[in-house]
């Protein structure tokens, strides 16, 4: 009996551990497929950087009127045409953004800047494409500086990500931003008067290539991708985002929280990195693609 019971016990754990073996292998394959698939799109996305870019230059040449007349039909049509191929940089762009991420080669760039400059300047930017939808933004930027010790070009990024998203889903109403400083760093608060959501998309909306069910039948075109890489930016910089609603219909706040200084260089640099203030920083791979996401 005893004797029975412990051949049947080595057996289990001789299955045990070719399991594990064979687990272990598995993961290593994924691992592989998916820094494949991440070299892919980085490869991909660059190629089709290119001729974007010679399509916007040729429909601007084109309005212009440079090859001719241009009626209000054809100038209709170019302006379609536009938005379109201004919607696939976008795409790309955020593709570039995310396999840098990836690959640990998102380049940060850390010096000091004021964050009331940068909201109002992004403020200034998006102003018009707000009053194209009879929305009103609401921003008092305060007198005194806010100094932070950032990469200016992605705060900004996230900045810009969260207002735009604000006027792409609040069809009426008003967009509020807000600062405010407390004794170690700065809040950002983006609110709108929009669309709104259920705590079932709360916890998603974060993730890579995650539309919330709120958008569903509301025709708002999106991949899903814009947020996901403002927190990977602001985590970057020692900083949490979160998103909160009342319910569907009852607008949104999408905000972050940002250090002046302290955590402002991520862990991993090294003081002496912060005198050349560009590094290439990798980010832990917190969240990696699964294949799933692949598009
Ligand atoms: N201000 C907002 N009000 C309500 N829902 C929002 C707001 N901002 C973002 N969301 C939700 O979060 C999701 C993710 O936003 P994100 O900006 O990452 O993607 P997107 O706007 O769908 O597409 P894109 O990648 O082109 O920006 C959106 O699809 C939407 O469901
Ligand atoms: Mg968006």
């Amino acid at each position: 009996m005893l004797v029975r019971s412990v051949r049947e016990e080595v057996t289990r754990r001789k299955e045990v551990t070719k399991l594990a073996k064979s687990l272990e292998q598995a993961n290593l394959r994924l691992q592989e497929l998916d820094r494949q698939k991440t070299e892919f799109l980085s490869i991909a996305s660059h190629q089709l950087r290119t001729p974007l870019s010679i399509i916007k230059g040729y429909l601007e040449l084109i309005s212009d009127g440079a090859y001719g007349k241009v009626t209000k039909k054809m100038r209709e049509i170019l302006g379609d045409m536009d938005e379109s191929n201004e919607r696939l940089v976008k795409l790309v762009d955020d593709f570039l953004d995310i396999t840098r991420i990836e690959q640990g080669r998102t380049k940060f760039s850390f010096d000091t800047y004021d964050m009331n400059e940068l909201v109002t300047s992004v403020v200034k930017e998006l102003t018009n494409r707000a009053k194209d939808k009879k929305l009103k933004i609401v921003w008092k930027a305060s007198k005194e500086k806010e100094d932070i010790y950032m990469d200016d070009e992605k705060v900004r990024h996230v900045v810009f990500n969260y207002i735009d998203n604000a006027i792409k889903y609040t069809p009426k109403g008003n967009i509020t931003v807000r600062l405010e400083p407390d004794e170690q760093g700065l809040t950002l608060r983006v609110k709108d008067t929009g669309i709104g959501f259920g705590k079932e998309d709360e916890a998603n909306f974060f993730q890579k290539f995650y539309r919330g069910k709120n958008v569903e039948g509301t025709n708002v075109n999106g991949t899903g991708l814009g947020i996901y890489v403002c927190r990977k930016f602001i985590e970057t910089h020692g900083g949490h985002v979160w998103a909160k609603s009342k319910g569907t219909g009852k607008g949104s706040e999408f905000g972050f929280w940002i250090p002046y200084q302290k955590g402002a260089v991520p862990k991993i640099m090294q003081p002496s990195d912060l005198e050349e203030h560009e590094t290439d920083i990798a980010i832990p791979k917190k969240d990696t693609f699964t294949l799933a996401s692949v598009v």
